[in-house]
């Protein structure tokens, strides 16, 4: 029997009914756009993120596309992202008519490599070109990025700092969220992240009280907001005055009474899949070539668990055929995808992304693994003749 590679059920079934309930609720209740379990949800999530504003929006991808919206990132501006990542992060930027600029990884945490991004920042000054305006910084697989080290780099150089947290979400350095660094954490609800809806949402949490406004009118077609209506007067529903251009990205209500509910289980997930992880660490250490290494201060939410093995496409077959799922996250990096290979890369090129893309394969890995199911897999990499 094949094991799921994330199973949703099962976080369903120990929930007992209450997302059934939430979901019933909100259907009864009739305010399916923007209704009460939407401000509530952010006021929870806000809570839990250490934020002092989260906003809904309809995905992750709208999350990372509204503050650069609100800032009004354009034609001849540097966005600098990993390569590493899911192709979102990149893809906001040319929506905009700006540029990506790709920046390799660490090798221990697959996250954007601060020394990388600032030759990047110097190179792209040099060139005179294009203009720094951004770095977005991804916690890939779960992992906070080096938000200490990126924070610092773009004080130097006047630049925003977006903590894309689509995946890592709840992760934590030294107690504190990414929040505390960037200017803007954004997310995704999409159902396989660790924080996932029935459907597609997402959000952006933000301590800045002008880009929460700016960011609540944008979800909304560019609707007036309090700052807006300073010296005005408009007797009719605000979103019927546009001051700005915007979108349609808000966040359903059944979504938002979904998220509620996991919102308050999912501190002790986060417990549950760093106690699977590290107990994968000890099962698989001897069997690849690395498994993940979050360094100390550090806690990850386990969005996926991934090794490396220098085998890794026959090793997925190994596993297939004893029922075991596997997943590549990601076997092209963007610099190299048809999409994007015209953008501009850091000087120092992305070898260590090019290496850990030919080399990573992600295993089983959700709130509900339980130790047998575990072991199986364990067993079935241990058994791997490469
Ligand atoms: C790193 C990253 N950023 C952004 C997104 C986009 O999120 P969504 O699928 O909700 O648009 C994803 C989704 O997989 C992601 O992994």
């Amino acid at each position: 029997m094949t094991i799921p590679f994330i199973d949703l059920q099962a976080q369903r079934l120990r929930l007992g009914g209450r997302i059934e309930a939430a979901v019933q609720d909100a259907v009864v209740g009739g305010a399916w756009v923007m209704g009460p379990q939407v401000r509530e949800f952010e006021a929870d999530l806000a809570a839990f993120g250490q934020a002092k504003h989260a906003l809904g929006c309809a995905n992750g991808t709208d999350a990372l596309a509204l503050p650069l919206m609100a800032w009004g990132v354009g034609r001849g501006d540097a966005v600098f992202v990993p390569s590493f990542t899911f192709a979102a992060t990149a893809e906001i930027v040319p929506w905009f008519d700006a540029e990506p600029v790709f920046i390799d990884i660490d090798a221990t945490t697959y996250n954007m490599d601060p020394g990388h991004l600032e030759a990047a920042i110097e190179a792209t000054l040099k060139e005179g070109r294009l203009t720094p305006r951004l770095v977005i910084a991804v916690d890939l697989f779960g992992q906070p990025a080096d938000y200490p080290a990126l924070k610092a780099i773009c004080d130097r150089y006047g630049l925003k700092l977006v903590a894309d947290s689509a995946q890592g979400f709840g992760c934590t350095l030294d107690g504190e969220h990414p929040l505390k660094w960037a200017d803007i954490t954004t997310t995704s609800f999409f159902p396989a992240k660790p924080l996932g809806c029935y459907g597609d949402g997402g959000a952006v949490l933000t301590n800045d009280d002008d880009l929460a406004q700016l960011i609540d009118s944008i979800r909304v077609h560019g609707k007036a907001v309090a700052r807006d209506m300073e010296g005005r007067s408009f007797d009719h529903d605000p979103k019927y005055l546009n001051m700005r251009i915007g979108l349609n990205s808000r966040l359903d209500t059944i979504q938002a009474a979904v998220l509620i509910e996991k919102l308050k289980v999912f501190g002790e997930e986060i417990t549950w899949r760093n106690r699977i992880a590290a107990r994968y660490n000890e099962g698989l250490r001897p069997h690849v070539a690395a498994v993940p290494d979050v360094p100390a201060g550090s806690v990850s939410n386990w969005a996926q668990y991934t090794i490396e093995h220098p085998d890794r496409e026959r090793l997925a077959v190994h596993l297939k055929d004893q029922g075991v799922p596997t997943a590549v996250y990601y076997p092209i990096p963007l610099h190299l995808q048809p999409a994007y290979q015209t953008y501009p890369r850091g000087p120092q090129g992305l070898p260590v992304t090019e290496a850990k893309s030919a080399v990573v394969i992600s295993l089983p890995m959700h709130a509900d693994l339980d130790e047998a199911t575990q072991d199986r897999v364990i067993a079935a990499v241990a058994s791997f003749k490469g």
